[in-house]
């Protein structure tokens, strides 16, 4: 078994090294060494015809693509790159995968969604993005159907947050010790996804019957932490652990103007997921709660 996993520099690429490396999780019939995980320096997806070379001479039974352009407000700047990344190169690794006969596991985002609805968004609610990030994400999933309308999986996710990186808790962190008030966004509403628990159900996704039969007909599925809170009710839960005394103050959206718009609500339904694998959702301030302690322990 050979599996590719992509950005492995990236937040959720280096949560699934992290069980990989360290934990038993993986399959039984499944050893460290079936893993490949390649970054940008090994596997360019800014370019069409680096993404060809790299996998002339290398094939894989799963492709697990976590790699992105990330940057919600760069990217408005920055289209055809974004594109590329988000969009062409994820046409590409679907067309790679059905002649490698490969399954492939597609990481995509709630920022599909326009956030104007009032309930939880279902995997069949009809997607409208408002900022450049959102319409490529939504263009790699439409891509990756069309060529492989069997033996892929997309997961759609929200507010990935890690001890990795740069992430809302790695800049409230910093903020928080720096200032003595702050002012964070009120007004959108999702459900921060800690990066590892996202690591954990996709390696229980690539173990399950129901990915590994071929010939299952793709599809889309939603998750996320369990829960629904503001940006600032997030800063403020951040603080509240790590015992920072920064004033917080919350803010309207339009207070607040950014390069990319922002949906307000993009609570994304879980049922399907659930029922699907049979996987239990990790409350979000339990795992937020598990990753301040590691980020403390690593410090
Ligand atoms: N972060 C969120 O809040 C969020 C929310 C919803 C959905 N998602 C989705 O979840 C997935 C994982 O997100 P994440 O937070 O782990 O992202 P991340 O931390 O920004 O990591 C993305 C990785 O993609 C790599 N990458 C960017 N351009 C590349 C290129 N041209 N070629 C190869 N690799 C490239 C980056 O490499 P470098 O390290 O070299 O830059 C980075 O390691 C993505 O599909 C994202 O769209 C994220």
């Amino acid at each position: 078994m050979r599996i590719l996993v992509t950005g492995k520099n990236g937040q959720l690429g280096r949560s699934i090294q992290k069980i990989v490396n360290t934990d038993t999780k993986i399959d039984k019939n499944q050893s460290p060494n079936d893993f490949i995980f390649v970054g940008r320096e090994d596997l360019d997806l800014g370019n069409e015809s680096n993404i060809s070379h790299y996998f002339k001479n290398n094939k894989f039974d799963i492709i697990i693509n976590c790699a992105a352009f990330t940057a919600v407000d760069k990217a408005e700047q920055e289209l055809e790159l974004v594109n590329q990344i988000n969009h062409l190169a994820v046409k590409q690794l679907a067309r790679i995968a059905n002649k490698q006969q490969a399954k492939l596991i597609h990481v995509s985002t709630d920022y599909v969604f326009d956030g104007e609805s009032n309930k939880p968004y279902l995997e069949t609610d009809t997607p409208n993005p408002v900022n450049v990030y959102g319409i490529t994400k939504l263009a790699g999933e439409k891509a990756l159907q069309t060529v492989m309308p069997i033996n892929a999986v997309v997961i759609r996710t929200s507010w990935l947050y890690s001890e990795y990186g740069n992430n809302f808790i790695s800049t409230m962190l910093k903020l928080g010790k720096e200032r003595d008030e702050l002012k964070v966004v009120s007004d959108q509403i999702g459900s921060p996804t800690y990066a590892a628990d996202l690591a954990d159900i996709i390696l229980e996704i690539i173990k399950h019957k129901k990915f590994r039969d071929r010939g299952q007909t793709t599809q889309i599925y939603h998750y996320s932490g369990e829960g629904e809170i503001s940006w600032y009710e997030f800063a403020k839960e951040i603080f509240k652990i790590e015992k920072i005394e920064c004033e917080l103050h919350p803010v309207k959206s339009q207070q607040y103007p950014s390069p990319g718009k922002r949906p307000k609500n993009t609570i994304l339904s879980q049922d399907k997921i659930v029922k699907a694998f049979n996987i239990k959702i990790s409350n979000w301030e339990s795992s937020l709660n598990t990753c301040m302690t590691i980020l403390k322990r690593e410090q």
